[in-house]
């Protein structure tokens, strides 16, 4: 097993023998005896266990708030952490001039707010709110209480209440400057990169750099867990208690970190965090920001990739009935090349797919808007933030002179896997679009789905809910409906 090294409180921690199934939190809690950091559920819904890493991206320091315990360790070999132990004696970021004792603004203001009582999941929102520190007031900009709230959505508190940690993300700007010392941090970075170039591979936690080195290990290794963001796979160990004797990490194969632009399609590598996958679709369409802000929450998207999301194929994921929607196609790589095909065509079964064993989901090639669409997406789920959906249904019309030139439907929650919804897509094609058409694709809709009744939402109500998500998307093609409503609540709707 490969020693784990990593930059903390500017210096490089070094730990031997790390299990390439360790979490972070472990590692930080149990071997390092750093208990500041909270465990709470395990599986990245409470953020008691935020922590920010910093990674070179770039030439620059990119620094972001994670769940610590659904994250392998490993996977920060290289790079910068903070918990909320190491703010304030963090050399590289604290103040020359702070006084003995003094606390980083963040906290600072928590405290002048009253934003913390039992302060269990304190350290948790310390740690989101530093990194919306460095990525806003460190770069000039204050905090709208809007994005406070985004920046926040992956933190449960349940007895302080939100507003005045809210209040503390908006004021923690007026106090005195703490900076993370970019070029310095960087510099320990490319140090630590230079001295740490091991003799012998680590065979135990896998991290290639590139894609022939991806598919190299993944032929050579089939037995290796794949993981990219651990979003899903970290819960397995968490909560199924599984052990990973090997793990082959896509998160560092650099062709899979891309996002490019061609003229036809945006083609966004498998390994792109789901917060900057979600940012080049919005880029294009921006009304998808509603429902981009409700896929689990910011450390949650911080950390998981869209590849993991596509490949993972739970039939109540939220970027597949999108991508279906957009017409999106997957590119699967290979040691026998390469091959694409409709992103629907990848399952075949509850959480089955056509991957073969030494083939990975290299890419997700969705095309741009032609003129005359007309797309929404909706999530219906129990909570607003941080919540898997009960159904999701994403609907793009190309229209053209009142008539549906095009129609394409993904659906989620309604089937054992992410699905197009042919029979609507069938009943809307040529017709003029109209409050009878939309009628029919309903019905067409809920002819072709026999939901399952869990948890989440009965059989009945799925379904009555395609009809309902149906009519609301027809209002809204007219205007009728409020489209910053554009998500729903399932209470509102009980
Ligand atoms: C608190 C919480 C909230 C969540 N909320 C939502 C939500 O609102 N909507 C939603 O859809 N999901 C949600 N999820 C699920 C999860 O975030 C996504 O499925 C995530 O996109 C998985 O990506 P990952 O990079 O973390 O994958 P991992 O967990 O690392 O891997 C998942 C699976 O994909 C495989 N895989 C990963 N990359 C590749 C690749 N390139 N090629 C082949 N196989 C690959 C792995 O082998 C594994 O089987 C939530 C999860 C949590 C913990
Ligand atoms: S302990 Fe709850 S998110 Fe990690
Ligand atoms: S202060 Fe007690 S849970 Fe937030």
């Amino acid at each position: 097993m490969g020693t784990l090294q990593f930059i903390r409180r500017g210096q490089t921690v070094a730990l031997a023998n790390v299990p390439p199934d360790r979490t972070l939190l472990q590692v930080l809690r149990e071997d390092l005896g750093h208990t500041g950091t909270k465990e709470g559920c395990g599986e990245g819904d409470c953020g008691a266990c935020t922590v920010a890493v910093g990674e070179a991206v770039d030439g620059r320091l990119q620094i972001r708030a994670i769940n610590a315990c659904i994250c392998l360790a490993h996977s920060i070999a290289g790079k910068a952490l903070w918990t909320a132990e190491d703010l304030a004696q963090d050399p590289l970021l604290r103040p020359q001039d702070a006084p003995a004792g003094s606390l980083h603004p963040v906290q600072q203001a928590l405290v002048q707010h009253h934003g913390s009582q039992c302060g269990f999941c304190t350290p948790g929102f310390v740690m989101s709110l530093f990194a919306l520190y460095q990525n806003e007031v460190c770069q000039g900009r204050g905090v709208e209480r809007e994005r406070a709230v985004q920046d926040l959505s992956g933190n449960l508190c349940r007895c302080t209440g939100y507003r005045p940690i809210l209040d503390a993300a908006q004021h923690m700007g007026a106090l005195p400057r703490w900076q993370v010392d970019e070029a310095a941090v960087l510099q320990k970075m490319e140090l630590l990169a230079q001295s740490s170039q091991a003799p012998e591979p680590d065979l135990a936690y896998m991290a290639p750099g590139t894609l022939a080195e991806l598919l190299a290990a993944r032929s050579a290794h089939p037995q290796a867990q794949l993981v990219a963001g651990c979003t899903d796979a970290g819960l397995w160990v968490t909560k199924q208690h599984r052990q990973f004797a090997q793990v082959l990490d896509v998160t560092r194969v650099a062709e899979l970190c891309r996002i490019e632009e061609t003229a036809e399609h945006t083609a966004i590598g498998a390994a792109v965090r789901l917060h900057d996958a979600f940012a080049a679709l919005v880029r294009r369409r921006p009304q998808l920001q509603t429902f981009a802000a409700r896929f689990a929450g910011l450390p949650v998207r911080n950390a998981g990739t869209l590849g993991g999301n596509v490949a993972n194929g739970s039939p109540i994921g939220d970027s597949m009935p999108l991508l279906i929607a957009l017409r999106a196609r997957v590119v699967l790589a290979s040691p026998r090349g390469t091959r694409e095909l409709p992103l629907e065509e990848l399952y075949t079964g509850y959480r089955q797919n056509v991957l073969a064993p030494d083939e990975v989901l290299a890419h997700i090639l969705v095309p741009h808007p032609a003129p005359g669409e007309f797309l929404r997406a909706y999530k219906v789920s129990k909570r607003q933030d941080d919540d898997i959906s009960a159904v999701c249904l994403v609907l793009n019309l190309h229209l053209e002179g009142g008539r549906v030139q095009a129609a394409s439907i993904g659906a989620g929650g309604v089937a054992a896997v992410p699905a197009r919804a042919r029979q609507a897509e069938a009943a809307l094609q040529g017709q003029p679009w109209s409050a009878a058409a939309a009628r029919r694709a309903a019905e067409a809709l809920q002819a072709q789905f026999t939901p399952l009744s869990d948890m989440r939402a009965s059989s009945q109500y799925r379904s009555a809910l395609l009809a309902s998500l149906l009519q609301r998307f027809w209002l809204e093609s007219q205007g009728t409906a409020n489209a910053s409503l554009a998500t729903l609540d399932l209470e509102a709707l009980a």
